[in-house]
């Protein structure tokens, strides 16, 4: 157990969808593990009236829903408080204050305390000043902000977040989620590129033709539409999620593992991405808006008739984009990064495809050797193919690919533990690797915020691809026109991969 495990865990936004989903099984498979003493509580902080009994069961109702029955349940449970809250009354603030200052005294728990903010973004800014003016975040322990996406909704509105956050809480006391950086196979990206001799001296220009990022999914927008279709899937998914595993592809070794060595060789990632101008904006990125189609059999509406969605909206729900790394490194190396709603398969992978070889000695007429890929399956399955060409057993020196597997989930017997529950564990350590640097923020929004300038100001011609597709062609003619194309998703899975 280590001694910083004591805690103190504001949730803001307790009865919703996010708290019930992933925080509060991710927090119980903590306690299952043995990884939160006694010494913690939870006080749950939300609008709504609730009793703390109610509030408890809510608790359980979701861990069991998530998780299965459990035997210890109630106890976990009792760890848990409920607070009805308005956000920007300093009345609130101040009995909440009342009730940290006794449950901190009951549980021993040393004056450190995570307010974790998973709530409707707009009230970030307030809740932060709220929590500084009216004495929560005067502690004696460590104090810790945890703050869901989206941070701001471009570089300005950011920043202005970022001044308002920071007028309560230290950089390195802001934990910024970005869930993707919980992923087991996100975080191995840098184990992989860095712990073996036989990848690192190929993962340059000289050696790689192009990497190819998609991050694709089956479900629509839910009951979400109405944050989505003032967002799409510039904001929702590319400026953080696909960014940061470009940043982890294409980073420099760090000299050492720490948070800031780490930090800033991504940082120096986001520094080299070209810019791209206005008028080149399509040469580079495609947007996208599905229709109608068909997903797992079933007939789906199309984006612009889903609940609170505009009829006309010019909201994309794909996006595809070359990005391209202007350094020494990468210079002439496309990353394509590819993601949208209501596609054909839920998938999230990345392929590195290495530069064909100098001679072919095993051509056939109307048959090239496969180029070597190296396919980093993020989700649903995890792990690693290396895709090689062998000789064909029998007779004749012909050359066909092989594949070499390797399946995280197969390797390890015990289900490795969810993105929420790694990221919850490392704020409670105070490790804030995994979780995005001010920098890293603001470099990602000045390059989105150029190509989301551009197509608000432009309508297209939406929808245009059908649910249950790969997306738009315009997708595929962005790698044509460089010579590649996508790798096909549903080929790259391997059965003993899951
Ligand atoms: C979230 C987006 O950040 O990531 C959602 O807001 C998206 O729109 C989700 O569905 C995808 O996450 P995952 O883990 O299912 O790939």
């Amino acid at each position: 157990m280590e001694p910083n495990m004591t805690s103190l865990i504001m949730i803001f936004g307790a009865t919703g969808d996010l708290a019930k989903r992933k925080l509060f099984p991710s927090l119980y498979r903590l306690f299952e593990r043995g990884k939160l003493s006694e010494q913690f509580a939870v006080i749950g902080v939300a609008r709504r009236q609730l009793s703390n009994d109610g509030f408890q069961q809510s608790v359980k109702e979701s861990v069991a829903a998530a998780l299965g029955e459990k035997g210890n349940l109630d106890q976990f449970a009792s760890h848990f408080y409920y607070q009805s809250h308005d956000v920007s009354d300093s009345d609130s603030y101040i009995s909440l204050k009342k009730l940290a200052d006794e449950i901190d005294e009951h549980y021993h728990l040393n004056g450190n305390r995570i307010f974790y903010l998973a709530m409707a973004p707009e009230f970030f800014g307030t809740i932060a000043l709220h929590l500084k003016a009216d004495g929560l975040t005067d502690v004696t322990g460590y104090k810790r902000l945890v703050i869901e996406k989206p941070f701001g909704h471009d570089l300005e509105s950011a920043k202005e977040l970022n001044k308002q956050i920071r007028t309560a809480f230290s950089e390195e006391e802001i934990y910024r989620i970005d869930h993707y950086l919980g992923k087991e196979m996100v975080r191995n990206i840098e184990v992989i590129r860095f712990a073996n001799a036989i990848f690192e001296p190929l993962w340059n220009n000289r050696y790689i033709s192009n990497i190819q990022i998609t991050s694709s999914e089956t479900l629509g927008v839910e009951e979400r539409g109405r944050y989505y279709d003032s967002s799409g899937a510039l904001r929702d998914m590319l400026q953080n999620h696909m960014l940061q595993i470009v940043a982890l592809l294409a980073m420099e070794p760090p000299i050492s593992l720490t948070t800031d060595e780490i930090r800033s060789e991504k940082v120096r990632v986001f520094r080299s991405l070209r810019t791209i101008e206005s008028h080149e904006i399509s040469d580079y990125f495609v947007r996208g808006q599905y229709g109608e189609g068909i997903i797992n059999g079933e007939q789906v509406p199309k984006y612009r008739d889903e609940p609170m969605v505009d009829t006309e909206s010019n909201t994309e729900t794909f996006v595809a984009g070359k990005v391209m790394i202007d350094n020494f490194r990468w210079a002439g190396v496309p990353f394509y990064i590819r993601t949208g709603k209501r596609m054909e398969t839920k998938s999230t992978k990345v392929v590195i495809q290495f530069k064909d070889i100098p001679m072919n000695l095993y051509y056939q007429p109307e048959k090239m050797l496969n180029p070597n890929l190296l396919v980093i399956h993020i989700q649903p399955e995890e792990g690693l193919t290396l895709h090689l060409n062998a000789k064909q057993a029998g007779g004749h020196l012909n050359a066909q690919e092989v594949k070499l597997s390797f399946s995280n989930s197969g390797t390890y017997t015990m289900n490795t533990p969810e993105g929420y529950e790694k990221l919850l564990f490392d704020c409670m350590r105070g490790d804030a690797t995994n979780f995005t640097h001010w920098d890293e923020v603001a470099y990602s929004w000045a390059f989105v915020d150029k190509i989301s300038q551009v197509w608000a100001r432009t309508k297209a011609d939406f929808p245009n691809y059908p649910s249950g597709s790969m997306g738009p062609e315009a997708a595929d003619r962005l790698l044509e026109k460089d010579g590649y194309h996508w790798w096909p998703i549903t080929d790259l899975e391997v059965e003993n991969c899951r």
